[in-house]
């Protein structure tokens, strides 16, 4: 793990989780995500304190383990730090066992807490609330709030003045794509308009959550492309399972099945929980409805559907 420069201000940490390293004129440190906790921030530490940098803020995209795991640590180690969060992310964040009982649909299982505690060091406080559209103002230096909502509802990126665009997990490189062809996700719909959006905004390079590069804008717009296809081909997918009345857990094997998925219980959770969203979607839009079929709930096309194309549905 180095620290690079990207342009200006601007550097980032390359890892599991990439972290954005925003140095100020008097050398201290804005984090966006600090990743997960544990060893990590060890190594982010000791990278900071040989160049004689302090950390004082952290932006967290989102609540996920892997993108603010480490804040307590941070925190901890660098002291007067201030923890900066959507207001939906902030929720999770202070409450890992809230974020818990949402992936699992009810009470959180202790094999849940036991996997997650590997990742979040201690919960640590967030201390500001930002949202898409605001300007954040930093030692005269201004940060631009986007939408990323749809990986979680509250996910946010950073446009820093250096003119790079920080994504958190609104979208995943074409290698992964290639690899899997799925994106995790709590809302469909958030999910396609924050990725429509993003031919929006003025950035010169992005950074994602996962990927071994940044990208330029136009890359971005690509991955972005790349992106918006698979969900189509999710919305593909749902609908030619519902021509007959499935329950949920048909179209959970159905789909582990076309993509020759052998998948563990939490890697379960986060599968159910991305289709889901896409059933809501599709529930709410009149596509499809629900039926109860002696006690068992199950989806099914809607009368009026006409499945022409999956893209019908998607309209942005
Ligand atoms: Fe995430």
């Amino acid at each position: 793990m180095q620290l690079k420069n990207i342009k200006g201000k601007t550097n980032w940490i390359r890892g599991g989780t990439n972290t954005g390293v925003y140095i100020f004129e008097d050398r201290t440190v804005l984090l966006i995500d600090t990743g997960i906790g544990g060893d990590r921030q060890e190594k982010i530490i000791n990278i900071l304190e040989e160049q004689k940098l302090k950390v004082r803020y952290i932006i967290n995209t989102h609540e996920h383990e892997d993108h603010s795991g480490g804040n307590y640590q941070i925190k901890e180690y660098f002291k007067d730090v201030k923890v900066y969060s959507s207001h939906k992310a902030k929720i999770y964040i202070e409450n890992p066992d809230i974020y818990m009982d949402f992936i699992t649909g009810g009470r959180r299982t202790q094999k849940l807490v036991d996997e997650m505690g590997k990742y979040i060091f201690k919960e640590a406080k967030v201390d500001y609330i930002i949202e898409p559209g605001d300007e954040l103002e930093i030692k005269g230096h201004i940060f631009k709030i986007i939408d990323c909502s749809g990986h979680t509802e509250g996910s946010i990126g950073v446009v820093t003045d250096d003119g790079i665009l920080f994504l958190g997990d609104l979208m995943i490189s074409r290698n992964s794509l290639d690899k899997f062809d799925f994106l995790f996700m709590c809302d469909y719909e958030s999910q396609i308009r924050s990725l429509d959006n993003l031919r929006n905004i003025d950035f010169e390079y992005s950074v994602l959550g996962h990927s071994s590069g940044i990208f330029t804008k136009r890359e971005t717009l690509e991955i972005a492309n790349y992106n918006y296809d698979t969900l189509m081909r999710l919305i593909e997918f749902v609908l030619n399972q519902l021509e007959e009345p499935r329950d949920f857990d048909e179209i959970i094997k159905a789909f582990l099945d076309h993509k020759k998925l052998r998948c563990n219980y939490i890697a379960y959770l986060e599968y159910r929980n991305s289709l889901n969203a896409t059933i809501a979607y599709l529930l709410d839009a009149g596509v499809i409805k629900y039926i109860l079929d002696d006690n068992i709930l199950k989806y099914v096309l809607s009368d009026e559907t006409l499945i022409e194309s999956g893209s019908m549905f998607c309209k942005i």
